[in-house]
């Protein structure tokens, strides 16, 4: 075993402060290992029982994720340390270590580490505490990577929700920007109501995607029902009401879109269960059905359709409060009447007006 010489672990930051006697004792456990480039110190998965730091060199923190990808967590360089969960528990390794050039390592396994523990508490607990100090910093830079990868993810799945919904309204004039619109005021009935309703970011976020899909079972209705300029036939009206089940088939099997199903599902149900396709009534219908089916309403009211003239904002929004608690959940109106008269309603749909002239 190459033990190294108490004063040589001075200039490892780690141990710079630390008395002379202390230092003897913890270099009667270290050992001193060398790692040629490309080698690996830990394997991710196996039994972890020693701690590791290192005096010179590099080291890259590496994990797998589901898709295979192996993923660096983090870059480690002369003085920083790794693998100390091993001091803490016998489970496997949750990511690996490669060293990225030739690596001096300074090692204490497990068992030396108990026995430390046992001769010197005070000394093993005082680098425990460094430890998860310095673990605190790494977790919370871990974190915040982790949150942008999300975000990324997000704005992903937007893209290619979006991209779908702009092929399907590709094929009705009318509904040009409906998706859009409908969107916006979703989120923003969604948003002034999420603390009271308890509604964290993700269902913000189903809340957004699902009104971006809520029509996407329209591609099964024919196009000369869809863009007929006159009232409808019994069996026409029938045909379109089968666009929530059609999109719920259509999106049923595709695991991240799951959450976004209900608003597929559900938002030409109606409070008092008079609705499509599942007559469900007031609560029973979820949250994000209610939200969509204001903003839905709202939007077609104001928008020229091929067999009616558009109405104005006010009669709209006069029609809506009509039918609280008939039509539509009275609070979900109340939250969408404080935002129109504050003028956000407006400011919203004027702001996507001049994006898409
Ligand atoms: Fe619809």
């Amino acid at each position: 075993m190459n033990r190294p010489k108490p004063e040589e672990l001075r200039s490892i930051q780690f141990f710079s402060e630390m008395s002379s006697r202390d230092l003897r004792m913890v270099a009667r456990f270290a050992s001193t290992k060398i790692h040629g480039k490309g080698e690996f110190i830990i394997r991710e998965g196996t039994v972890a029982d020693t701690f590791y730091i290192i005096r010179t060199g590099k080291v890259a923190i590496t994990k797998k994720f589901e898709e295979g990808k192996e993923m660096v967590l983090a870059m480690q360089y002369d003085g920083d340390f790794f693998g100390e969960m091993a001091l803490l528990d016998r489970g496997p390794r949750s990511a690996s270590a490669v060293a990225l050039e030739s690596t001096v390592l300074l090692e204490i396994s497990r068992r030396d580490f108990g026995i430390l523990l046992k001769k010197a508490p005070l000394l093993a607990y005082s680098m425990m505490r460094e430890l998860s100090t310095r673990l605190r910093g790494t977790g919370t830079l871990l974190i915040s990577e982790l949150q942008r990868k999300n975000r990324e993810l997000k704005q992903a799945y937007r893209e290619t929700v979006n991209a779908v919904v702009n092929t399907l309204e590709a094929r009705d004039p009318y509904t040009r920007g409906h998706t859009e619109r409908v969107t916006a005021i979703a989120k923003s009935i969604a948003g002034s109501i999420a603390e009271e309703k308890e509604l964290d970011e993700e269902d913000l976020f189903t809340i957004e995607i699902g009104a971006l899909l809520h029509d996407v079972g329209k591609i099964g209705v024919p196009d000369a029902i869809l863009q007929k300029p006159g009232p409808l036939l019994d069996a026409e009206t029938r045909e379109i009401q089968e666009h929530p089940a059609t999109g719920k088939n259509i999106l049923g099997n595709i695991t991240y879109l799951e959450h976004a199903l209900s608003c597929v599902l559900h938002h030409h149900e109606r409070f008092d269960g008079q609705g499509y396709p599942e007559k469900i009534a007031g609560e029973m219908i979820p949250l994000p059905g209610r939200i969509i089916s204001v903003a839905d309403a709202f939007d077609a009211m104001t928008t020229d359709r091929p067999y009616r003239k558009k109405m104005d904002y006010q009669s709209a929004l006069r029609e809506i409060e009509i039918n609280a608690g008939k039509q539509f959940d009275p609070e979900i109106v109340e939250a969408f009447g404080k935002l129109f008269r504050s003028g956000e309603i407006k400011r919203l749909l004027d702001e996507l007006k001049q994006k898409t002239p």
